[in-house]
């Protein structure tokens, strides 16, 4: 990424003195280095929307000063980090996953939990949870008693985000009840509960789950092997280099014959594609060793 000239006008109407195209490099690589988000030149006014309260709020009049203080502030640079996220979402994105999992997985991972086995699961990039609970709703299925069964064994899902207003709105298991429309009514009725108009997520599925602050960037304080992994709509914001680490360090936690679900417009790349077979639209299965 190359700095460009610091007087550059870059936002119209905003003097380069207040918010330069500098500053935007700067800032794009600051960025880069901690979450792996690319930022292109187009996104400079969407980086001065969405940067300029927290310029304001740190007291900071230039957004120089303010990317000295991200610098030296790790808190600061966290909020920059999370600010600078996408976290759009819904539930029941890219139905045909979870019609994958039901189907093809559920009735392995349910033998496995019937013989006391543990199943790990891992919504990576979950951001407010839809992707999470719609997981969670597929695997638990239809039928409540067995699907209470599943949740008192040895079921656990991580799910994880580096936006830390993303997992708090996970963590509330709240939603509007428009929301869950693309969910199929068999489950919705059986594992959420209607509250002042809004829907929300059952006990027993709340009790599974585990809502953690993540850098797919940086170290996983993570023990043991995931069934499957579902990182989706995530890699569309990393370069190659990125995409194919992360995809190396996915092969790395997957089960053998464990699977790997990614969003539609994503490939796996590098030299850790060898370790997975294609199986379904953007589903993916790390082959056995
Ligand atoms: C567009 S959302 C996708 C949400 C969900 N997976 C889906 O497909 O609907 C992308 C999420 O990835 C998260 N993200 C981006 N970079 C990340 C990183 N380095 N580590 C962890 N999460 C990251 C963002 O905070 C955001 O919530």
């Amino acid at each position: 990424m190359t700095a460009a000239p610091a007087s550059t006008n870059t936002i119209p109407g905003v003097s380069p003195d207040i918010y330069s195209s500098a500053d935007f490099a700067q800032i794009a690589k600051i960025i880069y280095g901690a979450a792996g988000i690319v930022l292109p030149q187009g996104k400079a006014m969407l980086v001065y929307s969405r940067l300029a309260p927290l310029v304001r709020a740190a007291g900071s009049v230039t957004f120089s000063k303010y990317i000295e203080l991200i610098g030296e502030d790790a808190a600061e640079l966290n909020k920059t980090v999370a600010a600078l996220t996408t976290n759009h979402t819904f539930f029941y994105r890219e139905a045909h996953h979870f019609e994958h999992l039901r189907n093809e997985l559920r009735p392995h991972l349910l033998e496995k939990l019937r013989h006391r086995q543990p199943v790990r699961v891992w919504s990576a990039g979950c951001s407010s949870g839809e992707e999470t609970w719609s997981i969670v709703m597929s695997l638990l299925g239809p039928d409540r008693s067995s699907g209470i069964n599943m949740a008192r064994s040895d079921l656990r899902v991580l799910a994880s985000d580096i936006a830390p207003h993303a997992i708090q709105k996970a963590e509330a298991a709240t939603y509007p009840v428009k929301d869950l429309s693309p969910v199929p009514e068999e489950l919705r009725r059986v594992w959420t509960t209607e509250k002042g108009g809004d829907a929300v997520m059952a006990d027993a599925m709340r009790q599974i789950v585990r809502f953690r602050l993540l850098n797919l960037h940086g170290d996983w304080p993570i023990k043991g092997h995931f069934d499957f992994i579902f990182c989706r709509n995530v890699m569309i914001y990393f370069d190659n280099p990125t995409k194919e680490r992360l995809v190396k360090r996915f092969a790395d936690v997957l089960e053998p014959g464990g699977f790997l679900y990614i969003g539609h417009s994503e490939r796996v790349t590098g030299p850790a594609a060898n370790d997975f077979q294609l199986v379904g639209p953007t589903i993916y299965r790390k082959r056995a060793a």
